[in-house]
């Protein structure tokens, strides 16, 4: 087994606080995603939407990686095969955990996107409807998250990682979203093995040959364990 994808999701976060999606009720900080997480939420209550990505980003800063994103650090500084953190979250826990080889399909808090010429760039603070792209002049910077009906970032990185990987590892998401959901269905038709690390079944559990369920800050830690003891075991320097 050489090259490993994972896929994270808002589960991987909770435990270091950060509010799930589709959690009890069903608010994400009490707005309906719907009401904050699409193009025509941001024409109709630009306001509305971009205060909310700003308590978002100042949330940030109150909370830690856990114990599951330092491990799956741990696991991209020491694994010898080919490796790619895939992430549905916009939060910074996994860099701030020491995580490289990995992206954000959702885009990230900690960035502006130009609506005119599409520049992105890294912000820090409260982003304000109406303000100036340094690239363009234009007064279109938003958040740059990926809005429901919007194309995702690096698909075509996601996908040659897919097509290439031995194991597909699915941690903390409930398979309600696509494209993210289908990408155990992908790496299996390449011919992967398939693990889904979860709290509890998720829509697409029947499509991994193996769902363990916990908390990821039990579960994630524990398998990071078993697959590094593996490759010292498998290495030939260990012969
Ligand atoms: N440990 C492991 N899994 C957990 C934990 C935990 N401590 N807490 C919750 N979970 C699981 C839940 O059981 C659920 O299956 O994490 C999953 C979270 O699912 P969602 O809230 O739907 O979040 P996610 O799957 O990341 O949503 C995908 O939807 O709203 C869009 O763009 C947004 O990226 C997001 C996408
Ligand atoms: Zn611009």
């Amino acid at each position: 087994m050489d090259n490993i994808v994972i896929l994270t999701g808002a589960g991987i976060s909770a435990e270091s606080g950060l509010a799930t999606f589709r959690g009890p009720g069903g608010l994400w900080e009490g707005h309906r995603v719907e009401d904050v997480c699409t193009p025509e939420a941001l024409a109709r209550d630009a306001a509305l939407v971009h205060r909310f990505y700003d308590e978002r980003r100042a949330a940030l800063g109150r909370v830690a990686p856990n114990p599951a994103h330092v491990a799956l650090a741990r696991l991209d500084r020491e694994w010898p095969g080919g490796l790619l953190i895939v992430t549905q979250n916009v939060d910074d826990l996994h860099e701030r955990a020491g995580a490289r080889r990995m992206l954000h399909m959702h885009g990230e808090l900690n960035s502006a996107l130009c609506a005119s010429c599409g520049t992105r760039r890294a912000w820090e603070g409260s982003l304000p409807p109406g303000t100036t792209c340094g690239d363009c002049g234009s007064p279109t910077l938003r958040p740059d998250i990926v809005f429901f009906g919007e194309m995702p970032y690096r698909m075509d990185a996601i996908e040659r990682a897919l097509s290439d990987c031995d194991l597909f590892v699915s941690i903390g998401t409930s398979g309600a979203v696509y494209p993210a959901a289908g990408f155990v269905r992908t790496a299996r038709y390449h011919g992967a093995a398939t693990l889904e690390l979860n709290l509890e079944r998720s829509a697409g559990s029947a499509w991994f040959g193996e769902t363990r369920l916990g908390p990821a800050s039990e579960l994630v830690p524990a398998w990071v364990d078993e697959v590094l003891a593996q490759s010292t075991q498998s290495s030939p320097m260990s012969r």
